[in-house]
């Protein structure tokens, strides 16, 4: 008997990036970006100040265009889907701003809240378990801190309701920009540990852009470096710190 196919895209890549060349102006942003990342994979995207990372997650978002070369979310190559292709495809991601962008004059149970009160009809009992499992996911006891204001909270507790408002709508690609940026050493390993437990217990696909190599080695499956620009290497974590490439090795130390 033959074996069941797979269907199409359930093990192909949730985004893809093929030869993306984008400026502005006279300034080359980013030029030759081709990755892919996998169902349930964890991408980091490492570099500098001003190399481009953050351009990435908004090509992804659609909040950017290439000038040249294809950008694919969940099968859809983004320059040629219509408007409903492209809002259905970001309906499927979640996004963890820098800084953790929270509503300041809105309560944590709002601010997690919103993307379900914006965009779907569900019932305000309905809203309110979703808040309260993606708060319980993130280790946050909602009794205590869902009728808080964000300026209540401490940085570590900010970047985890950003994450709880990020997941609430249950994604199946969540993109970080620079989530432990600012945060302790302490605090920044819980939060990689929550970025490992949303690999494992939701099976998410992630692409986390940060600066710091070692969280990077600890939560990410595939790493790929950027250096103005250009991605100067891509593979495991210990593929980088085993490389002997100069730009690779220039970088780490
Ligand atoms: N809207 C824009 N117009 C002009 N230049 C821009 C614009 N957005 C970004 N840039 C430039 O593109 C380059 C890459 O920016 P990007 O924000 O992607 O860098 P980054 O790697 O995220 O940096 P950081 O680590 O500081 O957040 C920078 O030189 C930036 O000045
Ligand atoms: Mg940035």
């Amino acid at each position: 008997m033959s074996q069941a196919m797979p269907s199409p895209g359930q093990n192909g890549p949730v985004v893809m990036l093929h030869d993306v060349r984008l400026t502005y102006g006279s300034h080359v942003v980013l030029d030759e970006i081709g990755f892919s990342v996998r169902r349930g994979e964890t991408m980091c995207v490492l570099g500098g100040s001003g190399v481009g990372k953050s351009t990435i997650l908004k090509l992804i978002l659609h909040l950017e265009e290439p000038d040249s070369g294809h950008v694919e979310v969940l099968g859809h190559d983004i320059e040629t889907a219509g408007r409903a292709e492209i809002f259905e495809a970001r309906q499927r991601m979640g996004m963890v701003f820098q800084g953790s962008a929270l509503f300041d004059s809105l309560s944590i149970f709002d601010n997690v809240g919103f993307p379900l009160f914006e965009h779907t009809e569900l019932s305000l009992e309905e809203i309110s378990g979703r808040v309260r499992e993606a708060l319980s996911f993130v280790d946050l006891d909602y009794r205590r801190v869902e009728s808080l204001l964000p300026s209540e909270l401490s940085g570590g507790m900010k970047k985890r309701v950003a994450i709880a408002r990020a997941i609430v709508h249950r994604p199946e690609i969540l993109l970080f920009d620079e989530p432990t940026s600012g945060l302790d050493p302490i605090t920044t390993r819980t939060i990689d540990n929550l970025i490992v437990k949303l690999r494992r217990e939701l099976h998410v696909s992630s692409i986390v852009v940060t600066h710091d190599t070692r969280s990077a080695c600890r939560i990410a499956n595939r790493i790929a470096l950027l250096q103005s620009g250009r991605i100067i290497f891509i593979g495991t974590p210990a593929e980088m710190l085993a490389s002997d490439d100069e730009y690779v090795r220039e970088y780490l130390e």
